[in-house]
């Protein structure tokens, strides 16, 4: 036998709880409770044998229905709103127009999986950028998302690539800015444009701010330097400190390859200063794999695994360079070739003079050129590519790093 007299007290427990939820404007939780009271209400209608209370059960379930109902709507409006490129109303659109020319709004498509290596820093980047943004609950009282990390290495190691995965993921909620073209507006301008990047990122926040080579902008102060920069630096310090505003929910994330040239007080500003150093022998070796992609080739993994070995000391632009120049290994093949082979019935390919099917021919030559196939990017290609192209990053710009990494930073 059904106790419906049990139906009727869930009923009232569950209507109540909802309705404290709401006050506290906890909406998620206020619709729980409205449908636990809603299946109540049902299970009253399925077993109340008394018919003459139906029509009131049905009376309150529309009731509840009509409340669900609004909520949720509510929520998706939010939702809509927040993932529509971070709210384009009229003076978000404002904003973005004060900023055109410096704010960077092409939308990068880098995944964590593109960037080789940095895992340390992938972490801190995902703790630091998405967490907050996924999930604003997990930072609750003391634990606070981080307000400022810097990304600093040398030249080609990755940090702009980093931040670009990390905008792919945050999409409207990323607002870069290339520091270059904050300098170059007129006196007085690039301050204004400071205070409306920061602008932008509040009203859409929890929000990332990223200053790409932010060294230019907010260099050490210099005797020489005139009212409009030493104005714009005092701007950026204001605003990063948040005076007198609500700055939670904004990291401002900083990139730069000589993070000794950046004034103190703005060092201190970030919490976090990640070193991105150059790649080990494992991650040079999955850059050389992503980089050659899809690229038709035929190299094995021992090769790769040496590839890595051999590229000691290259950044990972450096390692982007040299695979671009292997991948024209067999056009340069095509072009020196003196003899050529049948690959099948339409097609060729180069070949060397002892090859059987060979035949003596110029790439000029070839009567009907749509016939001829590039040969696969070997690791010979690598190997003539390694002479000509040498790391870029010098020992004592290395050293310079390692020394700032020792007084102010953590290993990326
Ligand atoms: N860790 C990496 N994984 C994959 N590719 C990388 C990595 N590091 C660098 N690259 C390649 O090198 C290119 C240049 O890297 P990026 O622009 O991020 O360097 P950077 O550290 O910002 O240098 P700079 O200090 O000169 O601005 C990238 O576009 C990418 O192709
Ligand atoms: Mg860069």
């Amino acid at each position: 036998m059904v106790d419906i007299n049990e139906y009727k007290k869930d009923f009232k427990m569950y209507c109540e709880k909802a309705a404290a939820f709401l006050k506290e404007e906890k909406n998620d939780d206020a619709v729980k409770f409205y449908k636990k009271a809603k299946t109540s209400l049902e299970n009253l209608i399925k077993f109340d044998e008394n018919k003459y209370n139906h029509p009131v059960y049905e009376q309150k379930k529309k009731e509840i229905e009509k409340k669900i109902e609004e909520l949720e709507s509510k929520k998706k409006k939010v939702a809509n709103k927040e993932g529509g490129g971070g709210g384009d109303d009229d003076e978000d659109a404002k904003l973005k127009e004060q900023l055109s020319g410096t704010l960077v709004t092409e939308m990068p498509n880098v995944s964590w999986d593109d960037v080789a290596g940095l895992e340390n820093a992938k972490r801190a980047l995902k703790e630091a950028v998405i967490l907050p943004i996924q999930y604003p609950q997990l930072f609750e009282g003391k634990r606070q998302p981080w307000k400022g990390i810097l990304l600093y290495g040398p030249p080609g190691t990755g940090k702009s690539y980093l931040a670009k995965a990390a905008a792919t993921e945050t999409k409207g909620r990323f607002f870069s800015v290339s520091a270059a073209n904050i300098v170059s507006k007129f006196m007085g301008e690039s301050e204004r444009l400071i205070k409306a990047l920061f602008e932008l990122a509040r009203k859409n926040k929890p929000a990332v701010i990223f200053i790409d080579e932010i060294d230019s902008v907010l260099s050490a102060r210099s005797e020489g330097e005139n009212e409009a920069t030493r104005r714009l630096k005092t701007e950026f310090l204001i605003q990063m400190q948040g005076v007198g505003k609500d700055d939670k929910g904004i990291l401002v994330l900083g990139a730069t390859n000589i993070p000794w040239g950046l004034d103190p007080a703005v060092r201190r500003r970030f919490q976090k200063k990640i070193y991105i150093s150059l790649p080990e022998a494992n991650a040079r070796k999955l850059m050389v794999k992503l980089n050659l992609g899809d690229t038709y080739n035929d190299l094995t993994d021992e090769q790769f695994t040496i590839l890595g070995n051999l590229t000691e000391g290259y950044s990972g632009s450096d390692i982007y360079n040299l695979t671009q120049d292997a991948i024209y290994g067999p056009l340069r093949k095509c072009q020196r070739a003196t003899h050529f082979k049948k690959l099948d019935a339409t097609h060729i390919v180069p070949c060397s003079p002892s090859d059987p099917g060979a035949f003596r021919m110029k790439i000029n030559d070839i009567p009907n050129p749509e016939s001829l196939v590039a040969p696969v990017v070997t690791f010979e290609d690598f190997i003539l590519s390694l002479q000509k192209m040498k790391p870029t990053v010098s020992k004592k710009d290395l050293e310079r790093q390692e020394q700032f990494t020792q007084e102010f930073g953590s290993e990326g």
